[in-house]
């Protein structure tokens, strides 16, 4: 099965996409990694352990950076995902902790200890992903791949007119992730638009598997209102759970080849710019960009159907 490292800031989304890699034998989950952004950082790693310990898997979670690398920081996504981050349930607190080392040491750390072979998924801003590679950029060519949500290469975003909220997040930190040498798949809101999971879903995996399916319906249901006020959507957008999908089946997505950089200042501020593979320009900084995998199209329905039955 495919090593991966889950770099996360949970989120109701997040737990979704923890708990289906959780229960999904093609991957063996070696750690967790915390950022801040839907929450604190602290209060991520405090949900970190919290999934670990509702699914009874030992997998280790190493708490990561705590802000944005250069900007000031936004406002934490309470009015998506509950202060809590999982939708106001009072859930129980975990019994156990974080590891001593940082995220960003762990990532190292791990990906050194099986060159090639390990895979990160990063479901938050990009901060602990660009601290490793500042910190060891010879990480960059030992990684299997790095899929990640986020991101708008056509489609609009959902913080600005064209910022996705996990790029504008840290919008400095997604460019150096974008750029390094390195094997990138951004699954962005190109496809996740794309994918609505309904409430009736989350009943029947709550029917079938309560021990994970009670919080997981619980914790939705505030994420589900605020797409019906916000958005006059019934169901919620399949965010981070696509990336554990695409590191399953890659053929439920449809993919275009392009250079990605991200704007970090000004209006457009974390806009990831798609520039199409065999386009030129003649402007410097996209001079020697590698390709990002970009996702544009899904099944959605193979897609929803590949969650249930794992979580079911
Ligand atoms: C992303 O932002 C967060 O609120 C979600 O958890 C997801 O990672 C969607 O834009
Ligand atoms: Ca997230």
């Amino acid at each position: 099965s495919r090593k991966v490292i889950i770099d996360t800031d949970p989120g109701i989304d997040d737990a979704m996409a923890i708990l289906f890699a959780f229960e999904t034998e093609q991957l063996d989950v070696l750690g967790l990694t915390t950022t801040f952004g839907n929450v604190p950082v602290d209060l991520a790693t405090k949900n970190a352990l919290i999934l670990t310990e509702l699914a009874g898997v030992d997998v280790p979670v190493a708490k990561g950076v705590a802000v944005p690398l250069e900007i000031t920081p936004r406002p934490h996504a309470d009015f998506v995902h509950g202060s809590d981050g999982f939708g106001n349930i009072n859930w129980p607190d975990p019994k156990g902790k974080a590891l001593e080392i940082s995220a960003a040491q762990f990532i190292i750390d791990t990906v050194k200890a099986h060159p090639g072979e390990v895979t990160l998924i990063a479901l938050g801003p990009l901060g602990n992903l660009a601290t490793a590679l500042e910190m060891a950029p010879e990480i960059a060519d030992l990684v299997d791949e790095v899929i990640l949500m986020g991101g708008a290469a056509i489609e609009y975003g959902n913080v600005s007119p064209v910022a996705e909220a996990n790029i504008i997040n840290d919008p400095h930190a997604a460019d150096k992730v974008f750029t390094a040498s390195w094997q990138v798949t951004m699954i962005g809101l190109d496809v996740t638009h794309q994918v609505l999971l309904e409430n009736s879903l989350l009943e029947r995996i709550k029917e079938s598997r309560p021990e994970h399916g009670d919080f997981l319906h619980q914790a939705s249901q505030y994420y589900i209102q605020f797409y019906r006020d916000r958005l006059n959507v019934e169901g919620c957008f399949f965010h981070d759970a696509s990336t554990i999908a695409y590191a399953m089946e890659p053929d439920i997505f449809g993919i275009e080849l392009g250079a990605i950089r991200v704007a970090c200042e000004g209006i457009a501020i974390g806009q990831t710019i798609f520039a199409p593979e065999g386009m030129s320009f003649p402007e410097p900084h996209w001079d020697g960009v590698p390709m990002t995998q970009v996702c544009m199209e899904v099944d959605s329905q193979r897609l929803l159907n590949l969650f249930e039955k794992t979580l079911s």
